[in-house]
């Protein structure tokens, strides 16, 4: 939510903030800006649209300078245009600022402000900050950097800033809390400073992640000073990434989305890297080890989580009650955290979250924490926020995902799922020896079905081109494919903006089926599992009023075949962990139809991959 880059050093601060920002547009692309101090001048230029037209915006203008902040927007305050766009000035002109965050104080912070004289010309919460701290610098005569740490103790939200000044044509300040910040250390004293490691990763490894209300101040040739709001010092912690340039572009791929929907048999596999033995019979994460007798002595699991890793935590839900017996309940981490929910320390919550940012998901564990439950983390960014709020967890290694639609986190975090119900359901006696040994095995050949799934998508493109005008579409699915279809129909909505539900298979003659006549798509999973004729009566009820079934069967499935007006055979597999696989398909079938519909499959209106506000 919001991308935010800065550098100070030798090399011409523009290219990189431009590239930077490209980088991090999966976060937010409403608007965008770059300000940099040159010739004693600090050159600010912001435009609504995608980092492009920023470009396209500044092409001819005076670019030039060795230090920089630029910024890229999902908006919160105040409309997605060109005054609104970061970054903003203060009152002089002389400081500018980048934010990634809400100042939920600025109402009233602002309406001081103003008695005081200042004049705004955005609509933003940002502006309110950078002029706070003017305010400070001129009533105080207070250093920047002090200026901002007694802002900051004023501000109510969550923040990462980036501010330059024009009297300091060497120095960053910077600062986080509840929105991630990285800090580059390069080589002959230059800086970067970005959302995440993205844009860095190709100038330098070593990076010093920000903690919250913590203060860097970076100048250019100079170690890295930090200390935290309350004014005490602080010991950069320099660690080194372990993201590869390779892991971050397209690699020939039309689309993040694509490239991402075929890593799948190589993410898959990572994610059971060292953690799976089929013929020593073992399951094992490392991260969760200590706390396993925990999760088997539980009263019950909540998983906690948002959009597609909510979709993930219901399957969840199926393979630890169906392997474990152990009670489990799925929340969305919003409504949790407002609920007031009873949670007690035999309580433990499993927390979902590819970005590991994500600020319900973030306030959900925070909450349950207080309340002495044992909290475990299935994150796929290392050293994330919430990663680090955790007693314990597993990372999903996917790698990182850029395409703003998940798809390779989802299938990383159902197999990280089926792993620890594996284990625990283990090691508790719940599963029989047998049963324990098929479900390794079958595990552990997924990563080579999804792989032959991905040889040819010629049916799926068929189907696309069949169905890409069409207004809306119903998803079905039962058991463990009822979130698939879930997940389906958001994947759908998301990023071709036709109009799509998810139900469970049999719900849906207590109202969708009013819906169903010859113009709407149904697409069912109607693989040869539990609930396979009762999928199938389901079926005969949408064909009875005229719908088109497109259905995801098991290979050599002939039943449905010759009901189904079109269909993608998938195959056979373990019901439980065959959303390994139903999923993939659905997966391609909205990126087809987003692709022929000329949307933008990476950077789907409104939204944005790490959602760091509530
Ligand atoms: C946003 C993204 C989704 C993602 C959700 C939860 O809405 O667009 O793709 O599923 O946030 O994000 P998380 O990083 O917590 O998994």
């Amino acid at each position: 939510m919001c991308g935010i880059v800065a550098y100070v050093g030798n090399q011409e601060a523009y290219p990189i903030l431009i590239k930077g920002l490209k980088r991090l547009e999966y976060r937010g692309y409403d608007s965008a800006g770059v300000a940099i101090i040159n010739n004693g001048q600090v050159n600010l230029y912001k435009k609504q649209g995608k980092v492009a037209e920023l470009e396209a915006f500044a092409e001819g203008k005076d670019t030039s300078g060795h230090i920089g902040i630029g910024h890229t927007r999902w908006a919160t305050h105040g409309v997605p245009n060109d005054k609104n766009a970061h970054p903003h000035y203060s009152g002089n002109n002389e400081l500018a600022i980048i934010h990634n965050g809400i100042i939920e104080n600025y109402a009233s912070l602002k309406e001081e402000l103003i008695k005081r004289g200042h004049d705004f010309i955005s609509d933003t919460d940002t502006e309110v900050l950078i002029h706070l701290i003017e305010d400070i610098q001129r009533n105080t005569g207070a250093e920047l950097d002090e200026a901002v740490r007694i802002a900051l103790n004023e501000v109510v939200g969550a923040y990462a800033i980036v501010i330059i000044d024009k009297n300091n044509p060497r120095k960053l300040i910077a600062a986080r809390k509840s929105s991630p910040l990285v800090i580059g250390v390069g080589i002959d004293g230059e800086y970067f400073v970005a959302s995440d490691a993205t844009p860095i990763v190709e100038y330098t490894k070593n990076v010093v992640y920000l903690e919250d209300e913590e203060i860097a101040i970076i100048e250019q040739g100079e170690d890295l000073k930090m200390m935290n709001i309350k004014k005490q010092e602080v010991i950069p912690y320099i660690q080194e990434l372990e993201v590869h340039l390779e892991a971050i572009e397209k690699g020939g791929y039309e689309h993040f989305m694509l490239k991402e929907i075929y890593e799948q048999p190589t993410t898959i596999r990572n994610s059971m890297r060292g953690r799976i033995d089929v013929n020593k019979g073992i399951v094992s994460l490392g991260g969760i080890r200590d706390y396993e007798q925990k999760i088997i002595n539980a009263n019950r699991i909540i998983i906690v989580a948002c959009g597609t890793s909510w979709h993930a935590g219901l399957v969840g839900e199926y393979l630890f009650e169906d392997l474990t017996r152990i009670p489990v309940e799925v929340e969305y981490a919003s409504e949790f955290r407002y609920r007031n929910p009873i949670i007690n320390e035999k309580d433990v919550v499993i927390a979902i979250s590819q970005s590991g940012e994500t600020a319900d998901t973030l306030a959900a564990i925070k909450l349950a924490k207080e309340k002495g439950a044992t909290i475990i983390g299935i994150c796929n960014v290392v050293g994330s926020s919430i990663s680090r709020e955790t007693h314990a967890g597993s990372y999903t290694h996917a790698g990182p995902e850029i395409g703003v639609a998940s798809t390779k986190a989802f299938t990383a975090q159902v197999t990280v799922l089926s792993l620890m119900a594996l284990s625990i359901a283990h090691k508790k006696g719940s599963i029989s020896e047998s049963k324990f040994h098929e479900l390794l095995v079958e595990l552990d050949s997924i990563p080579n079905k999804v792989e032959k799934m991905l040889e040819t998508d010629a049916q799926t493109v068929a189907i696309s081109k069949r169905f890409k005008d069409a207004r809306n579409f119903l998803y079905l699915g039962r058991g463990y494919n009822f979130p698939v279809a879930l997940e389906g129909a958001l994947k759908l909505k998301e990023i071709s903006y036709i109009h799509a539900e998810g139900y469970p298979a049999a719900e849906m003659k207590h109202g969708p089926i009013a819906l169903i006549d010859e113009e709407m798509p149904v697409v069912v999973i109607a693989t040869k599992h539990g609930n396979y004729e009762k999928v199938v009566s389901n079926i005969e009820e949408v064909k009875a009023r005229s719908g088109k079934i497109i259905a995801i069967i098991t290979e050599g499935d002939t039943e449905v075949k010759a009901i189904a007006d079109h269909y993608i055979e998938i195959p056979a597999t373990e019901d439980a962990l065959s959303p390994l696989l139903t999923s993939i398909p659905l997966q391609l079938l909205s990126y087809h139809i987003a692709v022929m519909r000329g949307c933008n499959v990476d950077q789907p209106r409104n939204l944005a991959k790490s959602v760091t506000v509530e």
